[in-house]
């Protein structure tokens, strides 16, 4: 199949390429900075066009060039601390950036028009109190700019795909951890803190700040799974939950990391690390999309944090 993915060289964006190429799909993508990640497996093997989401003209002479039978629609402004400090762009990017792409398509005739695969989050979601797995009927109540941003291009996508004939999919991705995750996310920030305090760069303590929260972790080489199977195993509209159906709390992931390091570590709670926006509990049921798929998360959770750790050891710089 030929696949176009919008932020191939994100984090959820370049798994996904590596994910198609292996499953024999045709892929190219798009980026602003082009820049893929160091390790990339599939740097030879797919075209990454450089460009702004924004700009209609770039995105419709990418899709006249590359005539994709399916759009993975990634790309996005994923930060929720930075969505509250300029939530005029988060807005831009998630809503008018996923509207634009749905506009230009909606302008090709409609036996040319390919399928998409959107992608959605569980922070979509009103966090629940107790121990609730959250189905795709859950309240939609988002508490930050981003989720707020990204709920509006969710239902924008169901209108479209009922309105016009334009197949797209919603895929409600819980939280993601895995290699490539850029700090600003817990996994990757207590592994940064972790590889520094092995190096003797740092006190051997780690920083972090509300740990209560339960999430949904799941790895992202499960989650790039998901976009492939539903491009053609799903209604129009339709919504998914991806998620391992399993609650932890953010103190579990960092126990559980701070446990595989080689040096004893003290974890140490900074109200600097407090953040605005941050739900009580979103753990998904994600019964409706192993109906339709037969997915389910794969990948152990103690496999995923022991590879975040690795990855970390290999990237991160040496500190002048
Ligand atoms: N990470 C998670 O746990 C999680 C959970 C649920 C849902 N999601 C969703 O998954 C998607 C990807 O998240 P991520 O964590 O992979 O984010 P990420 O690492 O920040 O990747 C974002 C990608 O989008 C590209 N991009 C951003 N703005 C662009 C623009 N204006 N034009 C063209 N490309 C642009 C970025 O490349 P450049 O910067 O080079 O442009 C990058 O390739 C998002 O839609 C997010 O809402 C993520």
């Amino acid at each position: 199949m030929r696949a176009l993915i919008t932020g191939i060289t994100g984090f959820v964006g370049s798994h996904l390429a590596e994910h198609l190429v292996s499953s024999g799909d045709q892929v190219a993508g798009i980026s602003r900075s082009g820049r893929p990640p160091a390790d990339w497996t599939v740097a030879e093997q797919v075209t990454v066009f450089r460009g702004d989401l924004l700009d209609p003209r770039f995105l419709r002479e990418v899709i006249q060039t590359v005539q994709p039978e399916v759009i993975y629609h990634i790309a996005a402004q994923a930060s929720v601390p930075a969505s509250f400090q300029d939530p005029a762009h988060t807005w831009r990017m998630n809503l008018e950036g996923t509207r634009t792409l749905y506009e230009i398509l909606c302008s090709l005739p409609p036996t040319r028009r390919p399928r998409v695969v959107f992608a959605s989050t569980g922070s979509i979601y009103r966090a629940a109190t107790g121990p609730v797995r959250l189905d795709e009927t859950a309240e939609l109540a988002p508490a930050s700019p981003y989720a707020a941003s990204k709920a509006a291009a969710d239902l924008l996508s169901f209108q479209v795909a009922v309105n016009y004939e334009l197949h797209i999919v919603r895929l409600r991705c819980f939280n993601q951890i895995g290699p490539r995750q850029r700090l600003g996310f817990v996994a990757a920030d207590v592994a940064c803190q972790i590889v520094r305090a092995e190096r003797g760069e740092q006190p051997p303590e780690i920083h972090v700040g509300d740990t209560r929260a339960v999430r949904d972790f799941v790895d992202v080489r499960d989650v790039v799974r998901a976009f492939r199977l539903v491009v053609d195993r799903a209604e129009p509209g339709a919504a998914f939950n991806v998620g391992s159906g399993v609650g932890r709390t953010v103190a579990e992931l960092i126990d559980a990391l701070v446990g595989l390091s080689t040096v004893r570590l003290r974890v140490v709670q900074d109200s600097g690390r407090l953040r605005r926006g941050d739900p009580k509990s979103l753990v998904a049921d994600p019964s409706r999309l192993r109906a339709a798929t037969a997915w389910q998360a794969e990948i152990p959770f103690e496999r995923t944090l022991a590879d975040v750790l690795d990855d970390w050891r290999r990237r991160l710089p040496p500190r002048a």
